[in-house]
């Protein structure tokens, strides 16, 4: 038996091929986010999947870390990137060594969602030690109802309990491009460390 905390669980999915979540290029939030951004920096994307927002990101000028467990996900992220393939880190976020590393953004799309709210606490702690002083978290955050989980969805209530113990949401809009497992319950929020 797998839970969605377990490498496998993501694994055999990738394998597989079962990934509805996959959006098959970068939203468009973050496409208009990176033309009108303040100038770039470094941006940490966590659970990325197959990370086409890396390509995007770079090509925008920032600096580029994403990380995911999954050695098939890293895998087809590594080889669709191609020169930048060593952008993408194959490790567990909570565990991997950053060292004196830290970002002006972590980006987000997906990854809260596929962990059970009792990890959320250590999502949103560890987003507050890899940020910069006033660094954002950026993305997309999925919220409403799922009698079936992952993804598991963020209530307005549990948003402001644990992203803003160490963040302030400083804008929020809705998502046009949302994929159906999302409902078009996805919505793009920028949250800044306090
Ligand atoms: C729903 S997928 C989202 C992938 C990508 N962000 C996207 O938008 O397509 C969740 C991803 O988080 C990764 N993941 C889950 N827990 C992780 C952890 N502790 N460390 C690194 N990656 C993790 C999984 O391997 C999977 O690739």
């Amino acid at each position: 038996m797998t839970s969605d905390t377990d490498v496998e669980f993501w694994d055999s999915r990738y394998r597989e091929g079962r990934t509805p979540w996959d959006q098959g290029g970068v939203p468009v939030a973050l496409r208009r986010w990176l033309g009108t951004a303040p100038r770039p920096g470094r941006v940490l994307i966590p659970g990325c999947g197959f990370g086409y927002e890396v390509q995007a990101f770079h090509a925008a000028g920032w600096e580029v870390l994403a990380i995911d467990y999954s050695p098939s996900g890293v895998a087809r992220a590594r080889e669709a990137l191609g020169e930048l393939a060593d952008k993408v880190v194959l490790a567990d976020f909570f565990a991997n060594d950053f060292g004196r590393e830290r970002f002006d953004v972590v980006y987000e799309r997906t990854f809260l969602c596929a962990l059970p709210p009792r990890m959320w606490p250590a999502y949103a702690r560890r987003m507050a030690e890899l940020l910069v002083e006033r660094g954002r978290l950026v993305g997309t955050f999925f919220y409403g109802q799922n009698d079936d989980p992952p993804p598991h969805p963020l209530t307005p209530a549990a948003a402001d309990a644990v992203l803003g113990y160490y963040l302030e949401r400083v804008s929020d809009e809705a998502v046009t491009d949302s994929l159906p497992i999302f409902g078009g319950k996805e919505r793009w929020q920028i949250w800044e460390k306090k």
